[in-house]
């Protein structure tokens, strides 16, 4: 089971993505957490991971695609996983799908959640108060939403018509076990 979630910050494509892994039992492979765990890590990449993550800019490919697909190739994977923030440009994009090619790997479902920028803002914002992500604050909310518009948007458009068969868009402003409800559907149908 090989599934991708689009969408702009906060629109609950984390959320769903664990839900759904918890349920299935395969990998929710979040860039954003793994990166986040590397800060921790405390040395020279660290640094400057940190720095891009909290001014909401993207990490360089080259990072994130050896990431990615240090994670797809491993064990962990073997029976599936959610990519959840990946892939974000067009280079990554390509990445990914020669990699999947070459590793024989086909995808059955792309999510793409839809959500407005002001209930995006409030949810971020009420996270804030809980998880203080340094790039939870209404400044770098903005850039976040700036890049996604700029890079990711279109990307999620072209898998639209180049995967139009597995595609499907998401109303994300419902509530979280609604909308886990009709990923649940979406899996179902989705040939497996
Ligand atoms: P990343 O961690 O991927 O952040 P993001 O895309 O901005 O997404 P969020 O985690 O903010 O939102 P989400 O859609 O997952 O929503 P969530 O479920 O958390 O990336 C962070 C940074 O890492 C990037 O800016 C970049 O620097 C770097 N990075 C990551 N991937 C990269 C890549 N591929 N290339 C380059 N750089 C990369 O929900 C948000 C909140 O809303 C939560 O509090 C949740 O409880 C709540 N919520 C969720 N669903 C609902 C609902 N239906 N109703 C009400 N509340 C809800």
């Amino acid at each position: 089971m090989y599934f991708i979630f689009f969408g702009p910050p906060g629109s609950g494509k984390g959320t769903q993505a664990k839900l759904l892994s918890d349920k299935l039992k395969i990998t929710h492979l979040s860039t954003g957490d793994i990166l986040r765990a590397k800060i921790k890590d405390s040395d020279k990449l660290s640094l400057k991971l940190n720095s891009i993550l909290s001014s909401g800019n993207l990490v360089s490919d080259e990072i994130v695609n050896e990431t990615v697909s240090e994670s797809i190739l491993s064990d962990k994977c073997k029976k599936g996983f959610i990519l959840d923030g990946y892939p974000r440009t067009t280079s990554q994009s390509n990445f990914l799908i020669s990699l999947l090619k070459e590793h024989n790997i086909k995808l059955n479902l792309i999510i793409d959640f839809k959500l407005e920028i002001s209930l995006m803002e409030k949810r971020i914002l009420e996270r804030s108060k809980i998880e203080k992500r340094s790039d939870d604050n209404i400044e770098i909310i903005k850039n976040r939403f700036k890049k996604y518009i700029l890079q990711t948007q279109p990307l999620a458009n072209i898998y639209k018509e180049k995967f139009s068969n597995i595609f499907s868009e998401l109303d994300a402003s419902e509530d979280i076990k609604n909308i886990h409800n009709q990923i649940e559907k979406l899996v179902k149908n989705a040939q497996i």
